[in-house]
């Protein structure tokens, strides 16, 4: 059910030897496809980012900002649609591995990614009520009263198509034993549109919350947003032929079984599914910086998801199917395309316009895809020859800057230390200096 896309606009995400390109180049490059205005271009170069006065706005005891590196991940296509992913993330490998693993899922069509609509939960606890029964029917009885006033607090909101849609209520066991009183949480169920919904959400709980007290007789303490928001979801899929994943001279079979059993491992074992989901986060994060995302409620929301059947379990899922190696990730995504840092810092503004669209919903499902195909590099290499072959040769780079190389030279010492096996600061110092010394005498 692969989807045609409309809208490529002349942008592709197969940007072969991209990496290779001097730093300029690339933002060249993708300024040029993308039409960024010279503004946007040198907002993602670090030129135009966020200034001290605009941190200042943001928030408080501002004393300056804290940069971090900005890069793309590229060969993305889920549903059928091209996307250059802007990540910022300090860890290497992460770009690298991402753009890698969508290049391989194109062979099977790319992702397939769907979410839901942008319902959140916003929790009303209520104390002191009397009967939980009685207290949950009477609350229950006022839903549309309930509805009515928390909407009265958005009306834009409910111009634009959102707001609050519905009520529930739980009543969860008194956390001291059967003398404690029994919890009494109301949900409202608010459709946030293309928000995060946060501060909305808290506005409509703490608006309510009088007609709570007065309906119930009891004491509200708590309102404020769930970030469990379990009823926005996003998930993703990939079907990649099994032929498509020879590799490391092992056949597409043995690298799908190792997959498969990193699936099993994670599916069956909270210590390794803690750290399969931070291969996920990897992605999933360094999108949500570049995006402006709020990222601790997008962690927050996703490890609670993760354990919602009482034992902590991965967010993706590998299978064989029918020739083809299946993968399926589903998480809360609460995010936005309006409000928080979005419209303030430039290098956000400029990358949700290389992410070309203004939807939240198409965000999650992008961000989903991301993660999925992070998690897919990680179990391809855990599942076969390991991943500090590749990480090596990141680290190396890492080692031949902190020696002093720089520009062309960076390059010649990672070859060279990775070809020595020693990757130490004083190895890289010493073949620099003989590159170099070669270098001169050649010239002299
Ligand atoms: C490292 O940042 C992430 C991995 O540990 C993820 C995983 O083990 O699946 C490689």
């Amino acid at each position: 059910m692969k989807k045609e896309d409309t809208r490529s606009e002349g942008v592709t995400s197969r940007l072969s030897g991209f990496h290779k390109l001097p730093v300029g180049e690339r933002l060249g490059t993708v300024s040029r496809m993308f039409k960024l205005s010279g503004d946007d271009t040198e907002a993602m170069a670090g030129g135009l980012g966020l200034t001290t006065d605009l941190a200042n706005t943001m928030i408080e005891n501002a004393i300056g900002v804290f940069t971090l590196p900005l890069g793309l991940g590229l060969n993305l296509l889920v549903n059928g649609r091209d996307y250059v992913v802007p990540m910022v993330v300090e860890e290497p490998s992460v770009i690298a591995a991402v753009s890698f693993a969508a290049r391989i899922a194109r062979e099977g069509g790319g992702f397939i990614a769907e979410a839901d609509d942008p319902i959140m939960i916003g929790q009303v606890q209520v104390t002191g009520y009397g009967d939980a029964t009685e207290a949950s029917n009477k609350l229950l009885a006022h839903k549309e009263q309930l509805l009515a006033l928390a909407n009265s607090f958005h009306p834009t909101l409910v111009a634009r198509g959102g707001g609050a849609r519905d009520v529930e209520v739980r009543v969860l066991p008194a956390p001291e034993g059967p003398r404690g009183e029994p919890l009494l949480v109301l949900h409202l169920l608010i459709d946030t549109q293309e928000a995060m919904g946060a501060n909305l959400i808290n506005t409509m709980a703490e608006g309510i919350a009088p007609l709570v007290e007065q309906v119930t007789g009891g004491k509200v303490y708590l309102r404020i947003l769930s970030n469990l928001s379990d009823r926005r979801l996003a998930r993703s899929m990939v079907r990649i032929p099994v032929t498509s994943l020879a590799d490391f001279d092992m056949s597409g079979e043995a690298i799908a079984e190792g997959i498969v059993q990193a699936s099993r491992f994670a599916v069956a074992d909270p210590y390794r599914a803690a750290t399969h989901n931070k291969g996920i986060m990897n992605g999933i994060d360094a999108m949500a910086i570049a995006a402006g995302q709020d990222w601790r409620a997008i962690e927050a929301g996703a490890h609670a998801f993760a354990s919602r059947d009482g034992q902590y379990r991965p967010l993706s899922t590998w299978t064989l199917e029918e020739a083809h190696l299946v993968g399926r990730i589903e998480l809360p995504l609460a995010l936005g395309t309006v409000g928080g840092p979005i419209k303030i810092h430039p290098q956000v503004q400029a990358a949700l316009k290389l992410l070309r669209t203004t939807s939240a919903r198409e965000l999650s499902m992008v961000m989903a895809s991301v993660g999925l195909a992070q998690n897919f590099a990680a179990v391809r290499a855990l599942g076969s020859v390991g991943i500090q072959k590749g990480h090596m040769a990141m680290h190396a780079r890492c080692v031949a800057v902190t020696a002093g190389a720089r520009g062309h030279w960076i390059e010649q010492v990672t070859n060279a230390l990775v070809k020595t096996g020693q990757v130490k600061v004083e190895k890289a110092k010493e073949i620099l200096a003989n590159l170099m010394r070669d270098a001169a005498t050649e010239a002299g």
